[in-house]
């Protein structure tokens, strides 16, 4: 049997500074204390990821539904668009693991695209490692990755990619047979090199026997609370998503509910003139008012040859940069 790379002892250089180290991950397993995963899109969501003490942010491929407005489907999600949001993750986020998750078309072709766009995902956007789905053919793709260096986190169960061959979005190993299946696809990539595998909507003693067999970890999402961690889509966690959840989540805020009142009240309010109030708003010297006041009320201000000349330069100079002791206005509290 060949034997398996070491977890992360490809591990392209060394992590920038501050950054949890690959191998804590198996660390954590064999200490029984949970790994905390979650999806994360931008870099407002990776900060408060990462202020919240999680370990691992996946810029998953949910992305095409969760904030790209796909229905329904992850397959439309291209890798531009999936390099794009890793890279705004991956400037926010210092400790966690940054985990690019590979889109579909991006590594079915052969190993060798694979490995091309896995390299893409780590020194265009700076993630520490990809995730992709499936086993069988995945296998060797897997392995392809793992000698370029790169970290690779398996998925099995259900696999969204893949979802139409599965018959929807269902619950995976619900049969003897279709359970033994995956546990020897979740050994199997563990062999391939994987240092770590997500299980996604499995019965709960499927994700328990799959954990207790593995060395590396199971991260699990609707795989049960036996799993050496956990991840969530971020919008679902936090009651961004609207309408149908699966049955495996847990809802830890209605965001969506206050950011829909929020954003009534603010129309209501400039609707009826009660926004902005004094406090939003900017005053000038009394005597530059006055002189301003002058001259506007000047007989040649009425004139419409002058009126347009004087706009024309006011306008100019309003596009100007601004002096350098005049600091932007958003980064200041009081401007
Ligand atoms: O794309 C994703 O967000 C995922 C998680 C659900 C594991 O693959």
């Amino acid at each position: 049997m060949r034997a398996p790379p070491a977890p992360g002892a490809g591990f392209m250089s060394t992590p920038p500074q501050g950054k949890l180290p690959l191998p804590r991950l198996a660390e954590l397993k064999r200490e029984g204390r949970k790994i905390v995963m979650v999806t994360a899109y931008d870099a407002p969501g990776a900060r408060f990821a990462e202020d919240a003490g999680v370990d691992v942010i996946l810029v998953g491929d949910t992305a095409a539904m969760v904030v790209l407005g796909h229905e329904g489907t992850t397959v439309p999600v291209t890798m531009d668009e999936m390099l794009f949001l890793t890279r705004t993750v991956a400037r926010a986020a210092n400790r966690p693991i940054v985990i690019g998750d590979m889109p579909f078309g991006s590594y079915q072709v052969s190993d060798e695209a694979a490995v091309e766009n896995a390299i893409r995902f780590v020194k265009e956007a700076g993630a520490d490692a990809i995730k992709l789905e499936g086993a069988g053919p995945s296998l060797s793709r897997v392995r392809a990755i793992v000698q370029a260096g790169i970290p690779v986190m398996g998925h099995v169960g259900l696999t969204p990619q893949s979802a139409t061959m599965l018959g929807g979005f269902k619950t995976q190993g619900k049969t003897a047979v279709a359970a033994v299946q995956l546990v020897e696809d979740a050994l199997a990539l563990e062999e391939a090199g994987c240092f770590a595998v997500v299980l996604e909507a499995v019965p709960t003693p499927v994700g328990a026997e799959i954990t207790e067999r593995l060395s590396v970890p199971t991260i699990g999402i609707g795989a049960g609370p036996h799993c050496d961690g956990q991840v969530l889509v971020y919008h679902d966690l936090l009651g961004l998503t609207e309408g149908h959840l699966p049955r495996f989540v847990k809802r830890y805020a209605n965001l969506s509910r206050e950011i829909r009142d929020a954003l009534e009240s603010y129309a209501e309010e400039v609707r009826s003139g009660t926004f902005p109030e004094e406090q939003h708003t900017y005053e000038m010297p009394a005597e530059e008012l006055e002189a301003f006041e002058r001259s506007m009320r000047s007989p040649s201000r009425s004139k419409a040859s002058d009126h347009a000349t004087k706009t024309s330069s006011t306008a100019a100079k309003a596009q100007a940069p601004a002096p350098r002791s005049e600091p932007p206005l958003r980064k200041t509290s009081s401007p």
